[in-house]
């Protein structure tokens, strides 16, 4: 299994070119299957998580091709991806896949809007708390689904087509709200979906869906309104820069100090942590091609912040903004309101030194100025990223353990920080 090897105290300078939305690709990958025409989807990160879903929609019978490399393309461009689901031959997601990636249940919806059926396996217990899917099968249902559960499969059946309907959500659920977005786009009538999550690639979706022939409006706020079509056709669509690759960066470089241009990255799409972060001493200056964040001279200071969902603080940076804390001048605290359990980095980082107490929902950090390098282990996908912002400070050698939850969401991450100043080597085997 690869390492990851860094040796601390090296400040980031130069520019990293931030990649397309993991959490936008792949609900994007999963919305072909609601058409028979070829979508082409531009700026898809090279994730383990996208060739996952490679493999669970050729499972399904989808055709997808990787371009090739064109005039004047950049190595960091992400890929574009043709894909088509002209003749879907299997409507059964069986559990080998989906275990490895929860996201990949989602396809749950455009199976049973188009092909009025799918067997979807329950993706089972998961690393950041319990993630059930209740939500998502109410959804359905309301649109008129028939669902069972049997032998750890949830068995859809809508043997006359979904029909729209109003679907509220008692929650904000990411999950809920795509599953819903793509089963009402094939539905007869009209839905209306209200508590909806306003997160950017719930819009990004939404967007492409629009350019497929779908008739959504709202998306990116609570009350999404879908007046559903027969048929979607093919089109082109670009996946909107990540947000969170954007957001740990920028607190890589408010932990290290230096200046770092992070290219292509919105601001629109992270203001509450960019927010945060000038709290916390750094300078953050939107540009035309992205976001410069800097931290020169001054110490870093330390924030009380809670997650919620967007536009409040995301959970999905909350790990790396504690990575952060663990050097601030004082007292932080951090509240995790979306998922229970997602504290599993504490352990490795007081690994390095770090000082976290943690009471229920609430992280309590103590900043030290003494993080020390040691071996730490990988548990999920934004708790690895934190141990090497903190490792990226620490004094001596930090080894990453298991990083394959790194090589998930974040492309070519060594590269990136290597090419701003900071030693950090892949240890293959
Ligand atoms: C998505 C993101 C993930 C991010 C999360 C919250 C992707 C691929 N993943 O995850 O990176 O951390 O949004 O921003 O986009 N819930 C239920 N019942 C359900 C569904 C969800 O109770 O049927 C709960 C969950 O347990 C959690 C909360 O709702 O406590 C939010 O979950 P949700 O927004 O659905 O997260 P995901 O879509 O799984």
């Amino acid at each position: 299994m690869d390492r990851i090897r860094i040796v601390g105290g090296n400040k980031l300078n130069g520019t990293i070119p931030i990649s397309g939305a993991k959490n936008a690709a792949l609900p994007l990958m999963i919305a072909a299957l609601l058409t028979d025409e070829t979508l082409i989807l531009d700026n898809v990160p090279r994730l383990a998580d996208v060739a996952q879903l490679q493999r669970i929609l050729g499972n399904h019978g989808v055709d997808i091709m990787s371009a090739g490399k064109r005039p004047g393309d950049h190595e960091y461009q992400g890929q574009t991806l043709h894909i088509s689901a002209a003749n879907i031959v299997d409507t059964t997601a069986p559990y080998e896949l989906v275990s490895k990636m929860r996201a990949s249940f989602w396809v749950i919806a455009p199976l049973l809007a188009r092909m009025k059926e799918a067997k979807v396996s329950l993706p089972g217990g998961c690393a950041i708390g319990t993630r059930p899917v209740d939500l998502l099968i109410m959804a359905l249902e309301k649109l008129g689904a028939e669902i069972s559960i049997d032998g750890g499969y949830a068995v859809a059946r809508a043997p006359t087509g979904l029909k729209g309907a109003e679907i509220d959500f008692p929650k904000v659920t990411v999950s809920g709200t795509h599953v819903a977005l793509m089963a009402a786009a094939l539905a007869k009538g009209t839905t209306i979906i209200t508590g909806a999550a306003c997160e950017p690639e719930i819009a990004d979706v939404a967007d492409c869906l629009n350019k497929m022939g779908a008739k959504i409006s709202g998306a990116g706020t609570s009350r999404i309104v879908i007046e559903g079509v027969t048929k979607l056709h093919g089109a082109r669509h670009t996946v909107l820069p990540d947000r969170i690759e954007t957001g740990t960066y920028a607190m890589a470089v408010a932990m290290t100090g230096g200046d770092v241009q992070l290219e292509g990255a919105r601001p629109e799409l992270l203001q509450s942590a960019l927010d945060v972060l000038v709290q916390a001493g750094a300078t953050v200056t939107p540009n035309n091609q992205g976001i410069r964040v800097a931290r020169n001279g001054a110490g870093i200071s330390p924030v009380k912040v809670t997650t919620s969902p967007f536009p409040g603080f995301p959970t999905d940076l909350q790990a790396q903004l504690m990575a952060l804390m663990t050097s601030a001048k004082g007292t932080s605290q951090i509240t995790e309101t979306i998922f229970e359990n997602r504290f599993m980095h504490v352990q490795e980082l007081a690994r390095l030194g770090a000082r976290i107490s943690l009471d229920g929902e609430t992280a309590t950090i103590e900043g030290t100025s003494t993080l020390r390098g040691a071996p730490v282990m990988a548990t999920d996908l934004r708790a690895s990223v934190s141990l090497v912002i903190a490792a990226l400070a620490a004094e001596g050698e930090t080894t990453v353990n298991r990083v394959y939850h790194l090589d998930r969401g974040f492309e070519r991450l060594e590269e990136k920080l290597s090419a701003c100043g900071a030693t950090i080597e892949r240890i293959s085997g």
